[in-house]
């Protein structure tokens, strides 16, 4: 018998909390699988474990989690609406930034599978991490808060919210972006 979607995600999961594929399962406390809805309509991708996601397991539970949570408020969201993974799933040292092999090995591994499974209308990525995994040639500078729609599906690249904690105009932009969500997301629903 085939198994559901949610087992799936439920086994990738497991897999990745002892998964040895890079060097970066050496530093970690825990990997960070992804937490929320596992039939989400929307999942919103980061970079990679911080200090608190690594100690909790947790994706965003942290400074820029905190604001993360207050942007989804502002769209009628909560996490369980939503699923929120990063392109890798262990804490880079030092929380520098993913090697290209890191980068390219955890997520073609894992979160392209992640995917595919919950098959969700809309990817919002945060950060160029996240973006240029998908689409490697655009800058995030150029095409955040502008829909993109790649290899059959839809994108909405944001800023990081990491980079929005320390500047209040990225802060506002990252906000203003944010509200296009909504309407994005029921436009696509008519044509999903
Ligand atoms: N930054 C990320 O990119 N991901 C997290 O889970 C936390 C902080």
């Amino acid at each position: 018998m085939a198994i559901d979607s949610v087992t799936e995600l439920q086994n990738i999961a497991s897999t990745i909390r002892t998964c040895t594929l890079c060097t970066l399962c050496e530093g970690r406390t825990n990997a960070v699988p992804g937490s929320g809805n596992l039939k989400a309509e929307i999942v919103f991708i980061g970079e990679g474990p911080g200090k608190n996601e690594d100690v909790h397991g947790v994706p965003f539970c942290g400074a820029s989690g905190k604001l993360l949570d207050q942007m989804l408020l502002s769209i009628g969201l909560a996490r369980d609406d939503v699923f929120i993974t990063n392109i890798v799933k262990c804490r880079p040292p030092g929380n520098r930034d993913p090697l290209p092999f890191e980068k390219v090995v955890c997520a073609t591994t894992y979160l392209d599978h992640q995917l595919d499974l919950i098959n969700p209308k809309l990817i919002v990525t945060l950060g160029r991490h996240a973006l240029n995994h998908f689409i490697p040639d655009l800058k995030i500078s150029e095409v955040h808060g502008h829909a993109q729609f790649h290899n059959n599906q839809h994108f909405l690249p944001l800023y990081h919210p990491a980079v929005a904690l320390y500047n209040g105009g990225m802060k506002t932009t990252l906000a203003e972006d944010f509200l296009t969500i909504p309407t994005l997301l029921q436009n696509l629903t008519q044509t999903h």
